[in-house]
């Protein structure tokens, strides 16, 4: 084990090097977990899609008019096998999937599920409904349940997922435990894989709320960094063999595979849970952006044809996260209670230093020039108990600068440690 706190030459050097690298006077950003321009760039072809005469999809659905509020077929089926769900028990919305779970929380909240007796936010219970949360986790599932008012319980979240004995203990004895965060594939900010067993598992507990609806949401299904296609059990199918056919709430989108700011959102559930959710779509909506879903269609013609796009996504991104984990690993390896995850895909790698240590890191990095997201950012309400991760997003960046900025983050953990 290095202990850098031990040897004041250590340290001397650490502070020496901390110091050159702050003089540099470098301005730097880890927190951005979008893609590079050079990524949107793949999908430019878009912009001028569909041609000016093509407006017509399948069905003799023109897509310059109102209607067609489930999404156009062809979208649906090429993300069938993508979303692991039929073309009819699909929906695609506009652009954003978290618009469209915070919407489905809402939904839940004034109306209750196809299975509730009452609107969520009714119970019958004093302090109101409650989600469990995998830990570390994404920030912006968190941001719903707090401006909604919605109790935050968190749960551990490992390499294989959420720890399943905590999971059903707590769902089998509380029923103001109505939803479930999951980002089953690539974790945020983990690079987490949900095993067989725990999609099993999730599949199979018994949840006090009859009510009770998993957050599935798939946001890296295709978004892979090796040449392993990482695949995960289906969620969908698996429920509905264990009596559960209702329980997940399927979303994906676009966002990282095409254009963030013009990608389509998906919802895929039980035929129920889609009947449900087009009920509720009705009075909002006479009907989603079909010349942007005939856009999608035609660039990318059909799965293989996303699997063709992510490949070239992962040729501009994995060079970025293997040089991460190379500074990571020539820097801090054997610094003790120092970790980092490698993940097979995503968007991010979570660096976790002793605890107590991640706010002073986060400050020393910003010190040095570099942005890194808010420590306790990945924990309910912004509180990281240990404060110890870090979530790192080398997405964004040109390769040179996330090369500088790794470095950066390695001096300030190193200098953090041995003070
Ligand atoms: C887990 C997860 N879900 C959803 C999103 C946002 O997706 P969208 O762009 O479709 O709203 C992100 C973006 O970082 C994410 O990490």
């Amino acid at each position: 084990m290095t202990d850098v706190a031990q040897s004041p030459t250590a340290l001397g050097q650490v502070q020496e090097s901390y110091d050159a690298f702050k003089a540099r006077g470098l301005k730097l950003n880890l927190t951005r977990g979008k893609p590079s321009a050079s990524q949107c760039d793949l999908s430019t072809a878009l912009l001028s899609l569909p041609g000016a005469n093509d407006f017509m999809a399948e069905g003799a659905t023109d897509c310059r008019n109102y209607g067609g509020a489930q999404g156009l077929i062809e979208v649906r089926r090429i993300f069938s096998g993508i979303m692991g769900a039929p073309a009819d028990q699909i929906v695609v919305a506009n652009n954003s999937s978290l618009a469209l779970m915070h919407d489905t929380v809402v939904f839940a909240l004034m109306k209750g599920t196809c299975d509730s007796t009452a609107p969520w936010s009714q119970p019958g219970q004093q302090d109101g409904i409650a989600f469990l949360c995998p830990v570390p986790g994404y920030d912006r599932h968190f941001s719903i349940c707090q401006e909604h008012g919605i109790r935050m319980i968190q749960v551990p979240l490992r390499d294989d997922g959420p720890d399943m004995d905590v999971v059903e203990k707590l769902v089998a004895q509380d029923a103001s435990i109505k939803g479930m965060w999951c980002v089953p594939k690539y974790s945020n900010p983990t690079g987490s894989v949900y095993s067989d067993a725990v999609v099993a598992r999730l599949a199979a507990m018994k949840t006090a709320a009859p009510d009770f609806r998993l957050f599935w949401d798939n946001a890296y299904a295709v978004h892979h960094l090796t040449s392993e296609r990482v695949e995960i059990a289906n969620i969908l199918e698996l429920c509905a063999k264990e009596g559960h056919g209702n329980r997940p709430f399927i979303f994906a989108s676009t966002s990282k595979i095409t254009l963030p700011g013009a990608g389509l959102a998906m919802f895929a559930g039980s035929k129920e849970n889609v009947k449900w959710m087009l009920a509720r779509l009705a009075p909002r909506t006479i009907g989603p952006d079909k010349i942007n879903q005939l856009r999608h269609a035609r660039f990318l013609k059909d799965e293989a044809g996303v699997t063709a796009l992510m490949d070239k996504h992962r040729e501009l991104v994995a060079p970025k996260f293997e040089k991460v984990l190379e500074v990571f690993g020539a820097r801090l390896s054997g610094i003790s209670g120092v970790s980092w995850t490698r993940p097979k895909g995503g968007y991010f790698i979570s660096l976790e230093v002793p605890k107590g240590m991640a706010r002073r890191v986060v400050a020393l990095a910003k010190e040095a020039g570099i942005e890194l997201t808010p420590a306790g950012a990945t924990h309910p309400y912004e509180k990281d108990p240990e404060d110890r991760t870090i979530r790192i997003a080398p997405t964004f960046p040109e390769l040179p600068d996330v090369a500088q900025a790794a470095e950066g983050v390695a001096l300030s953990v190193l200098l953090a440690v041995s003070r």
